[in-house]
This record gives C-alpha cells, structure tokens and sequence, in this order.
C-alpha cells in the first residue's frame, strides 16, 4: 500500500511539480518525454478536462518510471477513477474530508488545499502532513506559509498557483516547503501547440534556478 511517505520522497528530491492542464491524450507521452528530458519524471495531471484519467494512464503505462499524480480532485468518485487509471497520488484545491477519507481507504497519497490554520487542523486530525497551499500568491505567498509554520511545525506545504520562474525560490528557500507546483513549465498553450522542445527548456531552467547556490 501507498503511503503519503512515497510522494514526501519522490517529490523533495526535485522540489518541483508540473501541474498539467491537457486536452489532447494522443499527447501524452510526448508531454511525458519532455518533462523527462528537462529532468523531472514527475506531473500533476489535473481533471480539468475529460481526458485527464486517460492521460494519466498512457502516462504511466508508458514512462512507468513516472511519479504521476492527479489533480484537482473534488470529489470521492473522482479519487477512484485517478486510482484506476494508475495515478501515484492525488491532490485537492481544498479540503474535503470524503476525498482524504478515499484516499486513505485505497492507500494512495493526498495533498488537500488548505490555506488556513482550521485547514491545516482538519488535515491533521486525519492524519495528513503534507498539504497543498493554493492559490499561493492570493493567500500571501510565501511569507503566509512561513507564518504558518510556526504552530505547524510538522507541516510540509506545496505551494501552487502564482508561481514562476520569478517568485519560485521565494518558496523552495523555505525548510516547510516539499515542493512548488505550477503550469509554468508546461502550460495549457504549449502543450496544445506541442512546443516539446519549449517545455523541456523551461523545466530545465526552472530545475536549475531551484538548485543554483
Ligand atoms: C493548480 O491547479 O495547482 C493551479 O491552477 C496552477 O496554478 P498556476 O497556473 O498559477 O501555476
């Protein structure tokens, strides 16, 4: 069984997560490819479009190297059909207790948004320590989460939504930060145009400017 330990490793190594918008699944393993060749063998596949199950599938099915997670995640229904395509963890714009009780019972790892101190108190009464923080730069940045960990000292976050190539070490300076999300590195145009080189350029770039001293 899969436990929120496996994601806390496979994702502090690189500190990044490509956070997919796609609507095209014949695209999926071209998309895989180039997240690979910029150096990161992870993606956050979100079910913001129909295909997102199926991606994930091809995904893993193809590169199963991959650390393929779905996101957006609403609801319990949803945790199931991520699980069934093959999805290495899930992750929540909030938090929902049906969802993190889903995922619990099937054993794959989640990050629930939370943003808020009574957030962060309902995700731990159920056990979880690693969280999403979204929309980061809306709810302060990096300063809210540094704020926060103070009484949540056991917290990791994975700050998501507003971050760049600009504001991304604002959060991976942080020790509570696992890792930072964003569609940055492969977003929803080049994927649509195709433009693998691109994306594999700007998670190269991204890499580095986490890494460079
Ligand atoms: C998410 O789903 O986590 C966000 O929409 C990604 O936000 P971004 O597009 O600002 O990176």
């Amino acid at each position: 069984m899969k436990t929120n330990d496996s994601m806390y490793s496979a994702l502090i190594d690189k500190k990044l997560v490509p956070v997919i918008k796609i609507s095209d699944p014949d695209s999926s393993e071209q998309l895989a490819d180039a997240l690979i060749t910029g150096g990161l063998s992870v993606a956050e596949v979100t079910f913001r479009t129909d295909c997102a199950a199926e991606v994930i599938s091809r995904m893993k099915n193809s590169r199963p190297g991959m650390f393929v997670g779905a996101g957006t995640v609403l609801s319990a229904s949803q945790v199931d059909e991520a699980v069934a395509a093959g999805a290495d963890f899930i992750v929540s714009p909030g938090f929902d207790a049906d969802v993190v009780r889903r995922c619990q019972q099937v054993g794959v790892p989640v990050a629930p948004g939370c943003v808020t101190p009574s957030e962060i108190m309902a995700a731990l009464s159920l056990g979880i320590t690693t969280v999403k923080f979204f929309p980061a730069s809306a709810f302060g940045g990096a300063a809210t989460i540094k704020a926060l960990s103070a009484p949540f000292a056991d917290v990791s976050f994975i700050p998501t939504g507003g971050i760049d190539m600009h504001n991304l070490r604002e959060y991976t300076s942080l020790p509570c930060v696992l890792a930072v999300g964003g569609s940055f590195m492969a977003t929803e145009k080049l994927i649509a145009s195709k433009v693998w080189g691109e994306i594999a350029a700007r998670t190269r770039s991204a890499l580095s400017a986490v890494f460079t001293p």
